[in-house]
C-alpha cells in the first residue's frame, strides 16, 4: 500500500525543551532587541526559522564519530576521512578545510581577485557579495528572468542566464577572474540549478580559460531536484548527480553548516595543485594548519559522515516534501509565497502581502517582527534591509524583491511545529494591512541586516490570542 503520510525518517533520541513566552513577553523582548530578531536570545524564540545554517540535528552515528575524532594538530585521521568524503562526492583532489563557508570565500577571493575585477554569479549570497566588495570587486547577479518572478513555475529558477553571461564575457572577460554558480540559489528562494545549466555555463567560460566555481552549501537538495525534475535524470542516485555536476567545475566552496549536516565547518576544494598550494599558505596564516583549517578533528569526523547522510534519498524526499507541505498550507490560506518553494526555505512575498509599504519602509522587516510578536516565530528579511544600502548622502538602493525567509533546520522540527507555524503566519497575514513601516535607526558598515536597529512607525496590531494553541 502507498500511504499519503510521509513520516520523518528518523527516531528522536535526544530532545531540547522549547520555552514558551506570552505576547507581552515578546513585545518587551523585541523592543529590547531594537526590532531586529537577530538580536534576540535564542531561548526567547519558540520556532526558530532564522536559518538552516549550523542548526541541524546530527545523527547518532555523527555523535559517535565526535567521540572518536582525532585532535592531532597535524595529519589528523579525521581530516583524511573528511578529505576522502569530499574527494569522493565532489570530485576535486585538493581539499582545504575551513571553519565555515565565508572563510573559504575570503581565502579564494583574496588569492585570485584584484580590485576592479568583476565576478558573475547566478545570485551572490550576502557574505559572498560582501567578501568580494570588501576587495573592491564588482559582484554581478545574472539569474534567469523567471528566477526573480515570484510566481513562475520554471523547474530550475536558480539557473544563471547564459545569454547575459555570454554578453558579459564578450565585453568584460579581461576583468573576470572566475564565474560562480550558487546551488541551490539561496537568494532567489533556494531554487535549484539544472545540470544542463551548469554544462552550458562551463561551455561559455572554457574558451576564455576562465574557471567555474560552485558555491555548493545545498548541493544535495539541488541534486534531488535534478533527480525529480530534470528530464532523463530520475534513474540516477543523488551522489551520481552530484559527481556529474561538479565534474564541470574547477572548484567548489561549501558551507558544511547546511547540507554537510554539521554545526560548523566548510571547505574550499580545487583541481589545480599550484593554486591549492598557494591557498594552503594563506590558510596556515589565517585559519590553521592545512589538516584542520580552523576546525576541531571531531567536527571533520562528523562532517565526513554528514556529507553522505545528506545524500540519502529517504532523507531528501522528507526534506523537500516538508517544505512543500508547509508551502501548500500557506497557499491554501492565501499567503503569497515564492512558488514553487525551494529546498531549504519558504520565502513569503512581503512586498505583495504588505502592499501598503514601499521598499523604503522595509515591509519584510515589519513582517518578521509581526511573526515574532504573534507566535514567537523567528524568520529573516531578505529584501532591502539585507540586499539594499543607504549612504550618508541619503542615497538608497533597494532589493529586487521584498521577501521574508522561513528556513528549515535539518531534522529538528516535526510536522506539528510546522502546523503551528502555518497558523501563526496565516493569522499575521490576516492583519498585514495594519503592519507599520520600519525605519533604520542604526546600521553597521557591512551586512547590515545582522545588527541594524529599527523603529516602527506605529505599534504593531495588538495580540488577541495566546502564545500556544494546540489543535
Ligand atoms: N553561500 C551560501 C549559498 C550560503 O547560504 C551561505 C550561508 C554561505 C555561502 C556562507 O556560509 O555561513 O558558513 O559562512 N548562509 C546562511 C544562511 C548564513 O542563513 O543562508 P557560512
Amino acid at each position: 500500500m502507498i500511504t499519503k503520510t510521509l513520516f520523518e525518517p528518523f527516531k528522536i533520541k535526544s530532545v531540547e525543551p522549547i520555552r514558551t513566552t506570552t505576547p507581552e513577553d515578546r513585545l518587551r523582548l523585541l523592543e529590547n532587541a531594537d526590532y531586529n530578531p537577530f538580536l534576540l536570545h535564542a531561548d526567547q524564540v519558540l520556532i526558530d526559522l532564522l536559518t538552516d545554517s549550523g542548526t541541524g540535528a546530527m545523527s547518532a552515528a555523527q555523535w559517535a564519530a565526535v567521540m572518536t575524532g582525532d585532535e592531532s594538530y597535524a595529519g589528523s585521521k579525521s581530516y583524511f576521512e573528511f578529505r576522502d568524503a569530499v574527494r569522493d562526492i565532489f570530485t576535486f583532489p585538493e581539499v582545504i578545510p575551513t571553519h565555515q563557508g565565508r572563510a573559504a570565500e575570503h581565502l579564494l577571493f583574496s588569492q585570485v581577485c584584484k580590485s576592479g575585477d568583476l565576478v558573475p554569479n547566478n545570485t551572490h549570497f550576502d557574505t559572498t557579495r560582501a567578501n568580494l566588495e570588501y576587495l573592491k570587486v564588482e559582484a554581478c547577479d545574472i539569474p534567469i528572468e523567471e528566477g526573480i518572478d515570484p510566481i513562475s513555475h520554471h523547474p530550475f529558477k536558480g539557473n544563471m542566464d547564459p545569454k547575459a553571461l555570454d554578453a558579459l564575457l564578450k565585453k568584460e572577460h579581461h576583468r573576470i577572474p572566475f564565474v560562480m554558480l550558487t546551488i541551490t540559489n539561496n537568494s532567489v528562494g533556494g531554487q535549484p540549478v539544472s545540470l544542463e545549466n551548469v554544462a552550458a555555463i562551463k561551455e561559455l567560460v572554457e574558451p576564455y580559460g576562465i574557471p567555474l566555481y560552485i558555491d555548493c552549501a545545498r548541493f544535495a537538495e539541488n541534486a534531488y531536484f535534478i533527480k525529480i525534475r530534470e528530464p532523463g535524470q530520475d534513474h540516477k542516485t543523488p551522489i551520481e548527480i552530484a559527481r556529474e555536476l561538479f565534474s564541470y567545475a574547477d572548484g567548489a566552496l561549501m558551507s558544511c553548516k547546511k547540507d554537510g549536516l554539521g554545526n560548523i565547518g566548510g571547505f574550499l576544494a580545487v583541481r589545480d595543485p599550484e593554486l591549492a598550494s598557494n591557498l594552503r599558505d594563506t590558510l596556515t596564516l589565517t585559519e590553521g594548519f592545512p589538516t584542520y583549517g580552523g576546525l576541531a578533528g571531531r567536527d571533520m569526523a562528523a562532517l565526513a559522515l554528514g556529507l553522505y547522510e545528506t545524500l540519502n534519498e529517504d532523507y531528501l524526499a522528507y526534506r523537500i516534501r516538508t517544505v512543500a507541505y508547509m508551502a501548500e498550507r500557506l497557499l491554501e490560506r492565501g499567503v503569497p509565497i515564492v512558488e514553487p518553494p525551494g529546498g531549504h526555505a519558504i520565502f513569503i512575498d512581503a512586498g505583495r502581502l504588505l502592499s501598503h509599504l514601499g521598499p523604503e519602509s522595509y515591509p519584510g522587516q515589519s513582517l518578521v517582527c509581526a511573526l515574532y510578536l504573534e507566535g514567537g516565530i523567528r524568520a529573516v528579511e531578505v529584501g532591502s534591509v539585507m540586499l539594499g544600502s543607504s549612504d550618508e548622502a541619503g542615497n538608497h538602493t533597494h532589493a529586487p524583491q521584498e521577501l521574508v525567509r522561513l528556513a528549515f533546520p535539518r531534522r529538528v522540527y516535526t510536522q506539528s511545529h510546522f502546523d503551528y507555524a502555518v497558523e501563526i503566519i496565516a493569522s499575521t497575514a490576516s492583519k498585514a494591512a495594519e503592519l507599520p513601516a520600519m525605519e533604520i535607526t542604526y546600521q553597521p558598515k557591512f551586512l547590515r541586516h545582522f545588527t541594524s536597529h529599527f523603529k516602527p512607525s506605529h505599534p504593531f496590531p495588538s495580540e488577541k490570542r495566546s502564545s500556544l494553541t494546540h489543535a
